[in-house]
């Protein structure tokens, strides 16, 4: 997700979630070529699943939470799921959500909008994600197949909020650049996060990715959202501050320059929640430690 500099916006001049353009914002940060960030996120993500010991078609009950249009976080969770589950894409804006719904159902797929200054636009709904597939089979090998149509097959889009989801509900959530992208509020930000946590059940798992020192980002032509400017060190704080988990960050390389001044980079945060009856799972403190130190195949 590109980030932007926003010295000297008032934070009453941030946009609505109404105003968030799902076409400008999945073409910009979505639509070229993958970004080298996103690839070691992906890449991070699908090591990291695999050292926490979270089986290919295991899971009954996943969740992305502020899905927005990006779909990679799904595909991803696609190969998790057993078949014939279904898993939960929950999203606030409304505009994120009729993307995502034109983007499962059948037809043609086209998404229209009007953005802020009163140009129409159309996207083919389908057309970011092909690389992202071809990407993900390539580094995950046999079991993340055909993503893009497994996610589409086993998602539901749903309206809901960070702050409202059911606790102890999940095997396993994930989130990206959601809890640090909705609020310039560092306390707000602590209570995403743990709400997100809360949602998955002891014995399950959690994903974040995140901007790091973010000062906000557009979504649409003259739109500004919001973010809570974080460092590495502060999620480490926040992250170990809450009880009851064990958890990896992965700070991402700063690659692409063009992101612009300001930017700091990404990280991904992999974790469990303990399981008190079983405090010791699959993920032993040696698989914590080798998630921050992956071995990556060359490509
Ligand atoms: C920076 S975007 C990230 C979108 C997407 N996850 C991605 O990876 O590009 C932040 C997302 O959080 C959503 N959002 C804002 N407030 C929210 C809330 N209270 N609960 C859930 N999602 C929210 C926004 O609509 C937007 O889709």
């Amino acid at each position: 997700m590109e980030d932007c500099t926003s010295e000297g916006i008032d934070p009453l001049s941030m946009d609505t979630w109404d105003a968030f353009d799902s076409i400008e914002y999945v073409e910009r940060n979505y639509g070229g070529m993958i970004l080298p960030e996103d690839e070691e996120i992906i890449r991070t993500v699908i090591t990291g699943l695999e050292l926490l010991g979270v089986s290919p078609t295991s899971l009954e009950r996943v969740a992305d939470i502020g899905s927005g249009p990006n779909f990679y976080p799904a595909m991803l969770l696609a190969s998790l799921l057993k078949p014939d589950n279904k898993m939960d894409l929950i999203e606030y804006a409304q505009p994120n959500i009729d993307f995502m719904r034109v983007l499962l159902s059948e037809g043609d797929h086209i998404y229209k909008n009007i953005n802020k200054v009163g140009i129409e636009q159309s996207i083919d709904t389908h057309y970011p994600w092909g690389k992202f597939d071809a990407l993900i089979a390539d580094i995950g090998g046999k079991n993340f197949q055909d993503t893009f149509n497994r996610a589409r097959i086993a998602s539901r889009s749903i309206k809901g909020n960070i702050h409202e989801l059911p606790k102890f509900w999940y095997d396993l959530v994930s989130s990206y650049f959601v809890a640090e992208s909705i609020t310039t509020d560092e306390t707000e930000c602590v209570q995403a996060i743990s709400s997100v946590v809360q949602a998955v059940r002891p014995g399950g798992w959690f994903i974040f990715a995140v901007m790091v020192g973010s000062k906000g980002y557009p979504a649409g032509e003259n739109t500004h959202f919001p973010a809570a400017n974080l460092s590495v060190e502060d999620f480490r704080r926040i992250f170990t501050s809450i009880s009851g988990i064990e958890y990896e960050l992965i700070p991402t390389s700063v690659s692409n320059e063009k992101l612009r001044e300001g930017y700091h980079g990404m990280a991904v945060i992999l974790g469990t929640r303990i399981n008190s009856q079983n405090p010791h799972p699959a993920q032993s403190e040696e698989s914590m430690h080798q998630i921050h130190h992956p071995v990556h195949p060359s490509i």
